[in-house]
């Protein structure tokens, strides 16, 4: 098949591109480089892989001959309320909007890359996708208004549309901004970590391997215009991984307290049994395992800086 991978220099699409082309599909990346975290990790990421310098909020979208179009190009991050929203509003809301009007008139099959920040602190735990959407923080507003369009674009020009709601992608090459990112780094160079809150709230974390296998299964036998909950299986708390990573790494983590970040929900945990059900997809990879990972792959480039 032929495919274009939105976001294609970041965590999450970069191992979804590598991913499609060594399973003998021929993929292109787009990208914009943003420097939201150092671009030199994004180039890291996209060494070795085809990805053009595309701003999708700019940029002539050209999706001809293509058969579907992976869009996880997009602002992250929860830390989104104050002067940064219009940054959320221009790579989430601007540059959606404008690729799945290229997606509709190119009747180009889409996978959208949403996320669990649009239920907020949820009605119910497990999350089913029925749950109705409360997002705490601007990012989650930015990202719920993008499956907005996404349906509407559906409903008024048939754009072939399957959203996705990742929950909390981790592993190698984990954005820097994220809290194992920060948890590992600190620990790989002896220093201590900043714990936001007291270290109760959880996450459905999901490893970055089983998303990118997800998300490949909603491409291929998603049906149009249905969105699934992509989830880790296990919901695990802060201090649970900490106390996890000392014990993979063998020493212990130095934690210092800092307050709550506005926007951050206390608890998410997915319920999969939709993708389970209609994909086939089950998070494969266990805690331990896609930690320890993680662990090795920061531990590996401390040693080797
Ligand atoms: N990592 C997670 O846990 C997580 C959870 C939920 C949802 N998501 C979503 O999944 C997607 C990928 O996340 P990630 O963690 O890999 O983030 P990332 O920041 O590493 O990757 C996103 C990429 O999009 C690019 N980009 C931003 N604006 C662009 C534009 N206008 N045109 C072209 N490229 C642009 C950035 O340069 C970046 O390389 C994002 O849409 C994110 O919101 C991620």
């Amino acid at each position: 098949m032929r495919y274009v991978v939105t976001g294609a220099a970041g965590f999450i699409g970069s191992q979804l591109l590598r991913t499609l082309l060594d399973r003998g599909h021929e993929a292109t990346g787009w990208d914009a480089f943003t420097d939201y975290y150092d671009p030199a990790l994004k180039e890291e990421n996209a060494r070795d892989l085809p990805v053009e310098r595309v701003d999708i909020g700019a940029d002539g979208l050209d999706l001809d001959g293509v058969d579907g179009v992976f869009h996880l190009a997009g602002q992250p991050g929860v830390k989104s309320f104050g002067s940064v929203f219009p940054v959320y509003v221009r790579h989430n809301v601007l540059a959606s909007q404008r690729l799945f009007e290229a997606a509709a008139q190119a009747r180009v099959r889409t996978v959208f890359a949403s996320s669990s920040s649009i239920y907020g602190d949820a009605a119910s735990y497990p999350t089913p996708e029925d749950t109705v959407s409360r997002p705490l923080s601007p990012y989650g507003i930015t990202k719920l208004a993008c499956e907005h369009l996404a349906q509407a674009y559906r409903q008024e020009f048939g754009l072939d549309v399957v959203t996705l709601r990742y929950f909390t992608i981790y592993g190698p090459r984990q954005r820097p901004d994220m809290a194992f990112a920060s948890m590992v780094a600190a620990l790989a160079e002896n220093r201590p970590f900043e714990l936001f809150g007291d270290g109760t709230q959880s996450r459905s974390f999901t490893y970055v391997a089983d998303a990118v296998e997800a998300t490949i299964g909603a491409m291929e036998h998603g049906s149009p215009g249905s969105t699934f909950n992509v989830g880790g299986g296990s919901e695990v708390s802060m201090l649970q991984a900490i106390e996890a990573l000392g014990s993979i790494a063998g020493r212990r983590l130095e934690i210092v307290q800092s307050p709550r970040r506005e926007g951050d929900a206390t608890r998410t945990a997915a319920d999969t049994s939709r993708i389970q059900r209609e994909i086939g997809w089950e998070a494969r990879t266990s805690f331990v395992e896609g930690l320890a990972a993680q662990w090795r792959w920061a531990a590996d480039r401390v040693a080797a800086a």
